[in-house]
């Protein structure tokens, strides 16, 4: 019994890890829609002006302003985990 209830809260305890990770592959299916004023050159040198992970997330967050419609939280992390594992490759 004990096994099973240890179990379970490691699962509930692993679980919020795993939904806040953003999904490379769908990111760059929804990054699609950043296209339009920009390309990936950007995120490259030596172009590229964003230094960290967490500024990344805060571009990514400022450029979504211009959307319409907006991404959601998720889809933010998802664009994020793409252009950091295809591009910026920051340290998680
Ligand atoms: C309205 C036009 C526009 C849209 C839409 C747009 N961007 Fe941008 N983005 C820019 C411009 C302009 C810059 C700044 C270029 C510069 O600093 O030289 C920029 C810069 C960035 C940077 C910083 C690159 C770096 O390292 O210097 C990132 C990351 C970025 N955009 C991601 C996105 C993402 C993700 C989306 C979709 C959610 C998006 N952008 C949509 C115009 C846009």
């Amino acid at each position: 019994m004990k096994i099973v209830a240890t179990l379970l809260l490691a699962s509930v305890l692993a679980a919020p890890a795993v939904q806040a990770a953003g999904d490379p592959v769908r990111g760059e299916q929804l990054h699609q829609d950043c296209l339009g004023c920009h390309g990936t050159e950007l995120y490259l040198p030596p172009k590229a002006k964003v230094k960290t992970l967490a500024a990344l997330k805060k571009e990514t967050e400022r450029w979504n302003d211009r959307m319409n419609p907006k991404f959601t939280r998720q889809e933010i992390e998802d664009i994020v985990a793409w252009m950091n594992r295809d591009f910026y490759r920051f340290p998680q």
